[in-house]
């Protein structure tokens, strides 16, 4: 049976920057609150006249792929996660297909929020290893700017989430790149960070202008205490599987890279792991949350600035909505 490995990585973030002295000119909100509670400084906002999930994705793709010395012909399959696609549907896969230009291939989209990006690399993972594929392009990439509340009414999340895209290119390979992906759930915990509309399963007469108008709509519900407390709980426990799973121990981590969910998260979990700083990567200081797409966009960074070399043992841990968390074991 073959194995999986990271060939490629890529991202894309769009150009517009938005600071905490900007969004404090939108609603009740400093930069200090900001700060001091997630870690952010700043994030990117899409310019709608120019960006789309599908085609931040394929930019991030084209970056991989000349990275790879790949060409878009030889992707064979494409799973892509993202909770904000470009449709309520089709989903995102099948646009980013055709804006590459590989018509026939399949495409699956992947709804597991912050955790989507690990899911999606364990698929990708599993149809390598069976022989199905052999190249495989993995997706994390959302829009969430468009659809936040940025007035005072919304700053618990408006200040959290932003945008960009981020790509793996997976291929089959004669020694482990993939070592192991753990993926949990738990969905007892659904409405504590949640968008409940567009829903399906409401009477018609709920779906009236005045919703939309009032932002029901896309509005993310956070009950930000419980998703900091099963976070930092939840990301160790999927770390800590992952190292018994391979008979490893922390120390022997070259990389963490974690969801970038908090900055406060990210610095618990490290602390508690008792992780060097040279041992955790984040970037969320720069990009905000960007849910499916902050792991790829993370790597591909890490990679690019020589913080991810050959035999190196790289984590990925996320949670996030569901609840749902992951972790992945990777020798590069
Ligand atoms: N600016 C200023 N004040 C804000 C604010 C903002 N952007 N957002 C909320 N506040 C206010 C609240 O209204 C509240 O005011 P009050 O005390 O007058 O009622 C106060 O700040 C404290 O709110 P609280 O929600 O208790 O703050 P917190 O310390 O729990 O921090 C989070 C809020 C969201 C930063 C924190 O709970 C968190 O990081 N949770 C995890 C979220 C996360 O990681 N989500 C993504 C998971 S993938």
């Amino acid at each position: 049976m073959p194995y999986s490995k990271i060939a490629a990585l890529g991202h894309y973030v769009p150009e517009q920057v938005v600071t905490n002295a900007y969004l404090s000119t939108l609603m009740d909100t400093s930069d200090e609150w900001i700060t001091e509670r997630t870690g952010i400084k700043e994030r990117r906002w899409i310019d709608p006249a120019k960006d789309t999930v599908a085609n931040m994705s394929a930019k991030a793709t084209r970056m991989a792929l000349e990275r790879a010395g790949l060409k878009e012909k030889d992707i064979e399959f494409i799973v892509f996660a993202t909770i904000t696609p470009d449709y309520f549907f089709p989903g995102s896969g099948v646009l980013l297909q055709r804006e590459l230009g590989l018509e026939g291939i399949g495409a699956l989209d992947i709804r597991n929020a912050c955790s989507g990006f690990i899911y999606a690399l364990s698929v990708a993972d599993q149809y390598i290893k069976t022989g199905m594929y052999k190249t495989i392009l993995v997706v994390g990439a959302e829009i969430q700017s468009t659809a936040l509340d940025v007035t005072t009414r919304g700053r618990n999340t408006a200040v959290i989430f932003g945008d960009g895209a981020g790509v793996a290119i997976l291929q089959a390979a004669d020694k482990p790149g993939i070592l192991s992906t753990h993926l949990h759930a738990d969905g007892r915990f659904a409405e504590e960070l949640y968008v409940r509309d567009p829903g399906s399963s409401r009477p018609r007469e709920e779906r009236q202008p005045e919703q939309i108008l009032d932002t029901t709509h896309y509005k993310v519900v956070m009950n930000g205490n419980q998703v900091f407390k099963h976070a930092v709980t939840r990301f160790t426990e999927a770390i800590e599987e992952a190292l018994q799973a391979n008979n490893l121990r922390k120390d022997d981590i070259s990389l963490l890279i974690p969801h970038q969910a908090n900055l406060r998260i990210s610095q618990f979990i490290q602390q508690k792991m008792e992780l060097s700083d040279s041992q955790v990567y984040n970037n969320i200081m720069r990009y905000g949350n960007t849910t499916a797409a902050s792991i790829p966009i993370a790597m591909s960074e890490a990679w690019a600035e020589g913080k991810i070399k050959e035999n190196d043992l790289i984590c990925l841990a996320a949670f996030g909505s569901g609840f749902t968390w992951a972790s992945a074991l990777l020798r590069w």
